[in-house]
């Protein structure tokens, strides 16, 4: 259907390369490596101008589309490396199928990902010595997709740009591994069914921040997002899939189309349910888990994420009332899901259900 994309490399002179981070205190996407991957799309040419190439600025029309219109998608991906030096994606497939997931919902262009996995290996490869080993850390790698075209009408572009930036990180939540406290939203909503809340479009994340910052300022990480019709059922936490382990089951709530099908929340599906605790997605209200967490039926609950990893939530805060979550503690399997996920991420357990890649 492609035809093959050709990627030229372009490096970094020496003396341009940055002095790399403190791996103890990376943060979240604060530091860019030296290199970057970066291609176009135009209606004529199709996918052309692939390359590797220093990182760098974009010099854009401020009439393109993208600045207007906000047509622009983008995942969030990861490389591990261990202390051989051997480098692993994770599940690197799903996120670029998803990706063009997102770009058929937004009108944008789809492209081969076999062949942006190979030109992302390439790119890691060259970036190795930015690769943190320690657990909890890893290359974050952003793929973006933007509309180029410089028009004010209301359109599908004829240009985008692709391109993929890595940045050494940490932990997304200043809490690291802790448990969060985490702001129940009644009244703003993430989005609705029909929408694009189903698919990673930028514009999702600038209209969650206003109530984020509502959280913020009542001490709150993240806000939990209900369903936009009823206001009733869970639908995500922050940027992130959620779960609640019940004494009876592990619930996350069901893809019901203004939710994003996260790969790590499938990785924790499969995952749970090799440690024989049943992994269930069905509609969950937040008055099951508040009463839940009232009568202690409510063992654990954590965000998932390719950012977030699994995060333990340890209070809940719902119409002016706070409910503390396994007394404030790392569950246990809370805990299990994290280790082994990692393990498995930085090739040190084994992966009975083929999820990484080796890079080199
Ligand atoms: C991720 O988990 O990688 C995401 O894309 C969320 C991001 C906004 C940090």
């Amino acid at each position: 259907m492609w035809d093959k994309i050709e990627v030229a490399v372009e490096k970094c002179a020496k003396n341009e390369m940055k002095q790399k981070p403190d791996p103890a205190h990376l943060g979240f996407g604060k530091y860019f490596t030296d290199h970057m991957f970066r291609m176009t799309w135009s209606r004529e040419e199709g996918w052309h101008d692939a390359k590797i190439c220093p990182y760098q600025n974009f010099s854009m029309d401020p009439a393109a589309l993208v600045f207007h219109y906000a047509q622009a998608i983008f995942e969030g991906m990861k490389a591990f490396k261990n202390e051989d030096g051997q480098l692993y994606f994770f599940r690197p497939e799903k996120n670029f199928e998803r990706m063009n997931d997102s770009a058929q919902r937004m009108c944008m262009p789809r492209f081969p990902v076999d062949q942006v996995i190979r030109a992302l290996k390439a790119l890691v490869y060259l970036e190795r010595d930015w690769v943190p080993t320690e657990y909890g850390s890893a290359l974050y790698m952003r793929p973006t997709m933007i509309a180029a075209q410089p028009a004010l009408g209301v359109q599908p572009a004829d240009l985008y740009y692709f391109y993929v930036i890595l940045t050494p990180v940490g932990a997304y939540y200043k809490e690291g591994f802790n448990p969060t406290k985490i702001y129940v939203s009644d009244e703003y909503t993430r989005a609705a069914k029909g929408g694009v809340g189903n698919v990673k479009a930028a514009g999702n994340y600038a209209a969650s921040i206003y109530m984020s910052e509502i959280a913020k300022k009542e001490g709150y990480s993240q806000v939990l997002w209900l369903d936009a019709k009823e206001h009733r059922y869970v639908e995500e936490v922050g940027t992130s899939n959620i779960f609640f382990k019940f004494k009876n089951e592990l619930v996350t709530p069901e893809l019901s189309g203004s939710i994003l099908p996260g790969i790590t929340r499938d990785s924790t599906l499969k995952l749970a349910d090799s440690f024989g605790v049943k992994a269930v997605e069905r509609p969950v209200s937040i008055d099951e888990v508040i009463a839940g967490a009232e009568s202690g039926d409510l063992e654990e609950a954590f965000a998932t994420g390719t950012a977030a990893v699994i995060s333990p939530i340890g209070e809940l805060f719902f119409k002016g009332k706070s409910y503390i979550v396994n007394e404030n503690k790392v569950g246990a399997l809370s805990e299990r899901l994290y280790t082994e996920l990692q393990e498995i991420q930085h090739g040190e357990r084994e992966d009975p259900f083929k999820w990484v890649m080796k890079v080199n």
